[in-house]
């Protein structure tokens, strides 16, 4: 089995991925850390103790991470794309998923250092503040990992501003530290995620399977759906965190192309931006991948399939 780190800030398609990571008979969750995004970190976490006590994670390790940006003093929310709880829609139910006492940068450092060289994937799908903390206080761990595919970024636009994706613009220097650091990153931008939308018929599936966690997906997304709609105009919301989990494994149905990254940390408009070479420009070493396409078929029968085998 696929072993993964899940950082995640729940959040409705952090919430979806996973559940599908859940269910998906080849992916082990080694652990789950949280970081302040979507909310604070607070309601992220207890997001996240919800979803995995739907998800029959009763073992599962969660734990908090860090509750604000390198840099700056709060936490950019998103309440009116995921809510004020973070995860408005679903009734949550009280977790029977203990919270580990350990800083979430801590429990990645450790799961990371623990296991057997190049075993396990980091998946981060919100800000990048415990990445590059752990990476920082145990820069091993960069030559530890199979690799990081991560949820952010763009190489043709943004959401949160017109050039920046939300994950990258709430934490610029933590991007920093993970794109410079001498791993290989995927990053699973907006260009790829904009492909994987949870239409009327995905919603329908969803709901067909008729098990306690169908429903938890179908209540998220008649609340994700129609704020996406208000919100940026999408007809049916993308699930962006889903596309970086899929692609960490089952690679084939998510292409990428070698790619340079650099994040934007001074622009006047374009902060937050990945700045993202894919020719090589002055030399410039293609060391990331950078996804392009979707197999969109692929993907939501591997997710639905995915979740059809939870309860
Ligand atoms: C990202 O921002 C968050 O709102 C989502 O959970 C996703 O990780 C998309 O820009
Ligand atoms: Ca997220």
């Amino acid at each position: 089995p696929r072993r993964v780190v899940v950082d995640c800030d729940p959040g409705h398609d952090d919430a979806l991925a996973l559940l599908m990571a859940a269910g998906h008979p080849d992916v082990e969750i080694a652990a789950i850390t949280t970081v302040g995004g979507n909310q604070t970190l607070e309601k992220v976490t207890r997001n996240a103790l919800a979803v995995a006590t739907v998800a029959g994670l009763e073992h599962a390790v969660v734990a908090a991470g860090c509750d604000r940006p390198l840099v700056a003093d709060a936490v950019i929310t998103a309440p009116r794309t995921h809510g004020a709880s973070g995860l408005d829609g679903p009734v949550l139910p009280a977790p029977t998923v203990a919270l580990d006492p350990r800083h979430g940068v801590d429990v990645i450092i450790e799961t990371v250092m623990a296991a057997e060289p190049g075993t396990i994937t980091l998946v981060p799908m919100g800000p990048l503040t415990n990445i590059a903390t752990a990476v920082r206080r145990e820069p091993a761990v960069v030559g530890r990992v199979a690799e990081v595919v991560l949820m952010g970024g763009g190489y043709t636009k943004g959401n949160i501003t017109p050039a920046a994706e939300f994950n990258i613009y709430t934490d610029p220097e933590a991007a920093h530290v993970v794109f410079a650091a001498p791993w290989r990153v995927t990053m699973v931008g907006l260009d790829l995620t904009h492909q994987a939308r949870a239409t009327e018929d995905v919603v329908e599936r969803f709901r067909a399977l008729g098990t306690r966690a169908g429903d938890f997906v179908v209540d998220m997304l008649d609340f994700f759906g129609p704020a996406y709609r208000a919100e940026q105009g999408f007809p049916a919301p993308p699930v962006h965190d889903v596309c970086a989990l899929v692609r960490a494994v089952e690679p084939d149905v998510v292409t990428v192309r070698p790619g340079h990254v650099d994040v934007e940390l001074r622009g006047e408009h374009t902060r937050g931006m990945t700045v993202t070479d894919l020719l090589g420009r002055e030399g410039r070493d293609l060391d990331h991948l950078v996804a392009t396409e979707l197999d969109v078929d692929r993907f939501w029968d591997l997710v639905i399939g995915a979740v059809s085998r939870l309860d």
